[in-house]
């Protein structure tokens, strides 16, 4: 008992330690990537993991926290290198490293795009990365990418059709199944009154075009 509750204790130093660390490398950052997203994803995958009895939990809440540490939108690192480095600093046996790199590279959306992770622990953290790009975070975050990346209004509704609606039939889990449905009638509700507000204005503008 005493052992569980230490080691729980080291476990819950790791994930602190995880924190401090992203917070110092997305410094900055706005485009919807960055710390606030990888808190959410750990907890959405912490959520997920309590109902698959198998996992390691370990491996998710790690995974979970770098997962976005190497993404080749924002770092040109090879082999993981970011997360590595912090890994190398939590005396973990490589073999947990390694687990927890190969959960981090089977999440990416646009990589893997068809291929389910081969790991559960994979399969949990792309669900929770998922689950944060609907709702009203991944309105908030579309629209936060899309300015960032110079993009209008929308284009970024564009995406909501491209990927942000698809993604409640590629969850691996029945638990983000269950969490995707309120979010993702949340997309359709607001794509909905989006369409009812700009409507008009499209009626406008073409007004305006046959005026000239
Ligand atoms: P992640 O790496 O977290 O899985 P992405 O890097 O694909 O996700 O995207 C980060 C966020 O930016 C997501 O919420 C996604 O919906 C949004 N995003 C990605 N591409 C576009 C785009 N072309 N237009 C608007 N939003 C986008
Ligand atoms: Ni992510």
């Amino acid at each position: 008992m005493n052992d569980t509750i230490h080691q729980e204790d080291r476990d819950s130093e790791k994930y602190h330690a995880a924190m401090d660390f992203i917070r110092a490398l997305f410094q900055g950052n706005s485009d919807g990537h960055g710390f606030d997203h990888s808190v959410r994803v750990y907890r959405n995958a912490m959520k997920i993991a309590e109902t698959e009895a198998e996992c390691d939990h370990r491996i998710v809440a790690l995974a979970a926290l770098l997962h976005d540490t190497d993404d080749d939108k924002l770092f040109s690192t090879e082999n993981n290198a970011n997360a590595r480095s912090f890994l190398e600093t939590q005396d973990l046996p490589a073999e947990m490293t390694e687990r927890i790199c190969e959960a981090i590279n089977a999440v990416s959306f646009h990589k893997n795009r068809g291929k389910k992770p081969e790991t559960l622990e994979g399969r949990i953290v792309q669900d929770a990365d998922r689950l944060d790009a609907i709702g009203a975070v991944g309105i908030g975050r579309a629209f936060a990418y899309g300015g960032a990346h110079g993009r209008s209004l929308a284009e970024s509704i564009d995406h909501f059709h491209e990927k942000l609606l698809l993604l409640k039939d590629e969850l691996n889990t029945e638990s983000a199944r269950c969490i995707a449905e309120t979010r993702h009638a949340f997309l359709e509700s607001f794509l909905e009154e989006w369409k009812k507000e700009t409507e008009n204005l499209g009626e406008r503008e073409s007004e305006q075009n046959a005026d000239r």
